[in-house]
């Protein structure tokens, strides 16, 4: 169960007036700020609550999708992530690269993040108000577009977004511009050659969201790294967190992380605050 499915299955267009999810109930009766305010974005995006204001963003953003997904455009890259969910490749393999040639259309539909869990992150991004947001896998923009959508509403912030194979960057970075979003970067290039520049060029980040790459030893990396770039009180989002046992190793092992505040699991991706907190962190999973 994905977390798009658990909110199409709980709110189908036909529901006119969906319960809040007991899970949500819970996080809502939280002593930690955070945790109170992950309630009111999941609760937004489960019921799909979508301002004015935000809607023409979403709209364009989903046509932008739709354009892609239909496109079919051969694009040829270098992947760098992990080939299969079986940890089979060394970390030298994935830093070489494997060749691979598919059409946008199949790019679009395989890699970039489903509706919900994109909206997820503009309504985290509008609530937490951030200064500097890191993406590490820019894809072909729609992440990046979300969260530039909620910068550009809040009126202020900066997000700086890495991704490794200039062909399918291209791709990002037309997707932000034909949306007309500025407050958006894209730095091409392995994030182990990239990544601590624009740490040092950028920190500190009050949200860093990881969408790619799929190995346990990296996203602990990832992690490891970005944690002291990171704002007291920021947030790290990890995607995939399903997509293998060594990735449910990494997630299981950031969660647990001391300065960790809350961890929540929504299934494919999950979330952490970060602080220094003295009591243990408080955990939410919906399911
Ligand atoms: C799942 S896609 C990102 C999708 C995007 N966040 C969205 O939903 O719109 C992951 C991207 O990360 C890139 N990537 C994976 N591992 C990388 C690495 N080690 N260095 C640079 N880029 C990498 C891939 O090229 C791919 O485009």
């Amino acid at each position: 169960m994905t977390f798009e499915k658990i909110c199409i299955q709980r709110y189908g267009a036909d529901v006119p007036a969906p319960p809040i999810p007991a899970e949500v109930v819970e996080m809502r009766a939280s002593d930690q700020p955070f945790v109170r305010l992950m309630a009111d974005v999941l609760d937004e995006v489960i019921a799909e609550r979508i301002a004015p204001d935000e809607h023409a963003h979403v709209a364009a953003i989903e046509a932008r999708r739709a354009e892609l997904e239909a496109c079919e455009d051969e694009i040829t890259y270098l992947d760098f992530g992990a080939a299969t969910k079986y940890a089979e490749q060394t970390a030298e393999e994935m830093y070489q690269g494997v060749e691979r040639s598919r059409s946008l259309g199949a790019m679009c539909r395989r890699s970039s993040k489903p509706y919900r869990g994109a909206l997820m992150l503009m309504k985290l991004v509008r609530r937490i108000q951030p200064e500097t947001c890191l993406e590490l896998g820019s894809g072909l923009g729609f992440t990046a577009a979300y969260q530039a959508a909620a910068l550009k509403l809040n009126g202020k912030g900066h997000l700086v977004t890495l991704e490794g194979p200039a062909s399918i960057a291209a791709v990002a970075r037309a997707t932000i511009a034909d949306l007309g979003h500025g407050r958006v970067s894209v730095q091409v290039g392995r994030w182990q050659d990239t990544l601590d520049a624009v740490l040092s060029a950028h920190r500190p980040f009050d949200v860093a969201f990881i969408d790619g790459h799929h190995d346990r030893d990296a996203s602990i990396g990832y992690f490891e790294a970005i944690l002291p770039a990171l704002s007291d009180g920021a947030v790290f989002i990890l995607d995939d967190i399903r997509w293998s046992q060594g990735m449910l190793e990494a997630w299981t092992e950031i969660s647990a992380h001391p300065r960790v505040n809350a961890a929540i699991d929504l299934v494919d991706t999950g979330i952490v605050q970060i602080g220094d907190q003295a009591k243990a962190a408080e955990r939410h999973k919906l399911t």
